[in-house]
């Protein structure tokens, strides 16, 4: 499905990222995986490489423009061409608009929004060089939903959808779709440092919210990513494709019981 495809992968080196390298290596692609862990995006690039895929790791804090333009010259060392560029590297900050500071604001709006445009900027010139492609942004159910006390990490992600219409409106006519994925709570390591640091939600609880009760793994994920990547999805631009189990459009009766 991906023959002859290079991918880049943000936070590749672990969670969704990682689940999504995994998955375009296996169906054919050289999955080139950027992350600000450099023995992270090492591993899973042997781990590829191992099962026979093709795989490099590259390392760079998406926040800061000096280190991605350096990682980009890193990445043209290995390639010429460039076809999916895959938004993955997040972070969460969970407060609200008077518990969070000008430093939360600044550094979650940094890596979760900037990092992706910065991330778009440097690729698609190499994408529109190489015949086209896909961009995939992991946004969140945050994005359209708000779902308290989850600022400005909401904020952040709504701006991913903004971004997702824009870059796809401004490329559709270079070859490039853009679409986005909206998780619900993925058990990847993020979730589960987070409910490790909130011992008050425990896993059953999560699984209520759900008309599905199915836990959501990085590989469901991964899954989506590949049919946004692939000219499965040839026609489908600017969407946001919602990986949630129900969740969002999910209006809970439980109070009417
Ligand atoms: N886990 C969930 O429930 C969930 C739900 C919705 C959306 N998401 C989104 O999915 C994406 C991946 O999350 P995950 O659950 O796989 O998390 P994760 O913590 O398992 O993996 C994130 C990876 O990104 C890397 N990273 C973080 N900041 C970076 C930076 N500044 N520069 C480069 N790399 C950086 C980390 O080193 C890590 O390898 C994030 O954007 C997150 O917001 C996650």
């Amino acid at each position: 499905m991906l023959k002859n495809k290079t991918a880049l992968i943000t936070g590749g080196g672990s969670g969704i990222g990682r689940a999504t390298a995994l998955e375009f290596a296996k169906y054919g692609a050289f999955s080139i995986i950027l992350d600000q862990n450099p023995e992270a995006a090492a591993k899973v690039a042997r781990e590829i490489e191992q099962a026979g895929g093709k795989a490099a790791g590259v390392s760079a804090d998406v926040a800061s423009s000096e280190k991605l333009s350096a990682a980009f010259d890193e990445v043209r060392c290995h390639t010429s061409e460039l076809h999916i560029l895959v938004n993955s590297a997040g972070i969460y900050v969970f407060k609200n608009a008077t518990t969070a500071d000008e430093t939360d604001w600044d550094r979650c709006l940094d890596v979760d929004l900037k990092g992706a445009w910065v991330c778009a900027k440097h690729a698609l010139p190499m994408m529109i060089a190489s015949g086209g492609g896909s961009i995939v942004n992991i946004a969140s159910t945050h994005a359209v939903r708000a779902q308290g006390n989850s600022f400005p990490y909401g904020v952040a992600k709504g701006g991913m959808l903004s971004l997702t219409q824009n870059l796809a409106v401004d490329f559709g006519p270079k070859g490039i779709r853009v679409n986005s994925i909206s998780p619900g709570l993925v058990f990847s390591p993020m979730t589960l440092d987070y409910l490790e640091e909130n011992k008050k939600l425990s896993a059953g609880q999560i699984l209520a919210l759900q008309p599905l009760p199915v836990k959501i793994l990085p590989e469901d994920v991964a899954n989506a990513a590949l049919f946004l990547a692939s000219d499965m999805s040839r026609c489908i631009t600017g969407a946001n494709l919602l990986v949630d189990a129900g969740r969002t459009i999910y209006l809970s009766v439980k109070n009417a019981d």
